[in-house]
């Protein structure tokens, strides 16, 4: 985010001394990003942020993969994950996470929690969190960020942060292994968002004033590099205060929240294609949201989308809210996602054309992620497949010398 903000206590010059009242040294650390090539934030601690009392191992929720073999579109159920109501309460919005697609590039999961987070950061890169339920604060090092329904919460690499839900929470998580940021062409050649971008500086929420916690020894979460599933290793760090120690802290790096209610949908006179619903970017993927709002105003508009065989890309539909109006008679419902692998064409499922014909307005929210390497299913994502949403465009109808798919109860 290349916008300049000043929080809390720093010096006047960079890289000089800075004291407390009583005297005391506070220690400038640079968190940045691409090699002191990119955007940063001068933090400024009480303590030593490098220092460690204790290191072991955490063992990762299940992260293995299978691929999408054979090749099909598929529907999973993420309200199947957690489908009794109640046991949110032993369960928190990072260690409860569950692996329902990833690759080398990103990784989405799906939680519902309630209890506060351990202290955690990513330094395998930028987080995206998108609230679909349930309200609380981000606590981090920069200072506190307050969440409800519909916010994606950006988190960027290596930044300690908790999860303090007030209730239960329902979350889906975008992990990348890269930065998320929004999308290069909605930026000026020095990053400010253009008048044509659906949203604007205004629209992005950041954090509270920093706050200091008590000093005691503290146990840090850490996601990172390393030899297990995906690439990816996880350490748990006892530190000898708390990490949220900052008095201070000025930059251009820093989490920050923005919810889809202040997204304006771009229109058109006829069908308009994904990229005027995009709202950020990471390396190899791209996020979507298709929102509620009038549609297309052409006398003979088709309104839901024509086929389509995007390629490059697998196409994860998350589905939030409303009607989505080209899945009727698909099964797809709120709380589901539809894998739409690449090369493989998709469109309306029967009937949905004939349908919205006439319609002027679409009531649906969802989230979409498209990747430009192919996904791999999680645990979880296999856990919740309805195994029946690659026959639903030819009726039902399929081969019964088709293998059954996890989950088709048919
Ligand atoms: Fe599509």
């Amino acid at each position: 985010m290349a916008h300049y903000r000043s929080a809390g206590n720093v010096p006047p010059k960079r890289h000089t001394q800075h004291r407390s009242e009583s005297g005391d040294l506070y220690r400038e650390e640079l968190m940045g990003e691409e090699g002191f090539s990119s955007d940063s934030s001068l933090l400024y601690h009480v303590g030593v942020p490098s220092a460690v009392l204790e290191a072991r191992t955490w063992e990762l929720p299940d992260q293995t993969t299978t691929p999408n073999e054979p090749l099909l579109p598929r529907h999973l159920k993420l309200h199947d994950l957690f489908p009794t109501s109640g046991t949110a309460k032993d369960r928190d919005l990072v260690t409860g996470r569950r692996l329902v697609l990833g690759n080398g590039d990103v990784r989405l999961s799906y939680v519902v929690g309630e209890q506060t987070s351990p202290l955690y950061r990513n330094d395998t890169g930028d987080e995206c969190v998108f609230i679909e339920s349930g309200e609380g604060v981000l606590e981090t090092v920069f200072g506190h960020l307050p969440f409800g329904p519909g916010d994606y919460l950006i988190v960027p690499r290596a930044t300690t942060h908790r999860w303090v839900p007030n209730g239960p929470v329902q979350a889906y998580c975008i992990e990348a292994n890269s930065h998320i940021a929004p999308p290069r062409r909605y930026l000026s050649r020095f990053g400010q968002l253009l008048e044509h971008a659906p949203y604007c500086e205004r629209d992005l929420r950041v954090p509270s004033e920093p706050e200091v916690r008590e000093d005691e020894p503290t146990e840090v979460f850490i996601k990172h590099r390393g030899s297990g599933p995906s690439g990816l290793t996880g350490s748990i760090h006892v530190v000898p205060r708390h990490p949220f120690d900052v008095v201070g802290w000025d930059g251009c790096l820093y989490p920050y929240t923005f919810n889809v209610d202040d997204y304006m949908p771009i229109t058109g006179k006829v069908h308009q294609p994904p990229p005027v619903h995009q709202v950020f970017e990471g390396h190899r993927f791209v996020v979507c949201n298709f929102l509620p709002r009038k549609v297309d105003y052409h006398p003979l508009a088709v309104p839901v989308p024509y086929y389509h065989s995007n390629v490059d890309s697998d196409e994860i539909m998350f589905y939030v809210d409303g009607d989505y109006e080209a899945r009727k008679g698909s099964g797809i419902g709120k709380g589901s996602i539809s894998v739409h692998p690449g090369g493989h064409s998709h469109g309306p499922q029967p009937g949905a054309v004939e349908r919205s014909l006439g319609v002027e307005y679409f009531d649906e929210t969802a989230v979409m992620v498209d990747t430009f390497r192919p996904l791999d299913l999680g645990e979880a994502g296999l856990a919740v497949d309805d195994g029946r949403y690659a026959w639903s465009w030819s009726g039902g109808r399929r081969a019964t010398s088709t293998p059954d798919l996890p989950g088709d109860r048919s």
